[in-house]
């Protein structure tokens, strides 16, 4: 486990996106895996910014996104569709047949999850996964439970997620009561893990996912077994890490 220290957001962002930029110009056909949140929206526009000086190219970049509400139309604001045509998507030169985000609209849940496990796994897996951290130790959308999820599948989401995520929304009773997320397993398997954590009230679950038992009560906790995983946090974040 690799971690980088940022003494404030901005840093971050641009920390970790010079990872990802990385990972671009070293395979500029590689499979990201990304993430929705407003941890990752300083690297999107770091990434734009690039993007725009010519320095990044996404011509053969293929994208895979982590998770989606369920029953949200692309169209709608709160989707995480939206939120990544909005954020990224539509600011660089990626093609459409290109990104891959679970439909949040197919009723047939059990379509669509092996619909998106055939789909990574045509693409040849995850080159790199950028991932947030929800304020119960979630990752995607998986919450904490009593065992790791191997593929993608629907959850209901909790209800600290909930209340997380109600500040996007008109109030708590529009957020979607469930979701569509890549399994634990999914994300796992990706070749190199990138978590972006930012603020003082994830340090408690960031030093619990970091440095007590792996259990899926705590999801991220898992993270600690990965092979290629970076940590880029803030000095909030990581306030109570001995570290
Ligand atoms: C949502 C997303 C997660 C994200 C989390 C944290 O629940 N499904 O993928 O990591 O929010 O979001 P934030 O970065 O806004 O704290």
């Amino acid at each position: 486990m690799k971690i980088y220290r940022a003494h404030s957001y901005q840093e971050m962002s641009r920390k970790a996106a010079n990872i990802i930029s990385a990972q671009i110009i070293m395979n500029p056909k590689c499979v990201l895996g990304l993430a929705t949140g407003s941890s990752p929206i300083g690297i999107y526009e770091q990434l734009v910014d690039w993007y725009n000086k010519d320095d990044l190219d996404f011509a053969r970049v293929k994208t895979v996104n982590l998770d989606e509400y369920r029953g949200l139309d692309k169209d709608n604001p709160q989707s995480y569709n939206y939120f990544m045509h909005h954020h990224l998507f539509s600011k660089v030169n990626i093609k459409e047949k290109n990104i891959h985000i679970p439909d949040g609209m197919n009723e047939d849940a059990e379509d669509e999850c092996k619909k998106y496990e055939e789909l990574i796994d045509s693409l040849g897996g995850i080159d790199l996964q950028l991932l947030g951290l929800g304020p119960n130790g979630h990752i995607g959308f998986n919450e904490p439970s009593n065992c790791f999820t191997r593929k993608t599948h629907v959850v209901d989401l909790a209800e600290a997620t909930i209340e997380a995520n109600k500040r996007f929304f008109e109030d708590a009773s529009m957020v979607p009561r469930q979701a569509y997320t890549m399994g634990i397993g999914t994300i796992m398997r990706a070749k190199k893990i990138l978590m972006v954590v930012e603020g003082e009230k994830k340090a408690e679950i960031l030093k619990r996912a970091l440095t007590e038992e792996v259990t899926p009560e705590v999801p991220a906790s898992i993270l600690q077994l990965h092979p290629d995983f970076t940590l880029v946090a803030d000095d909030a974040a990581l306030s109570k890490l001995d570290w």
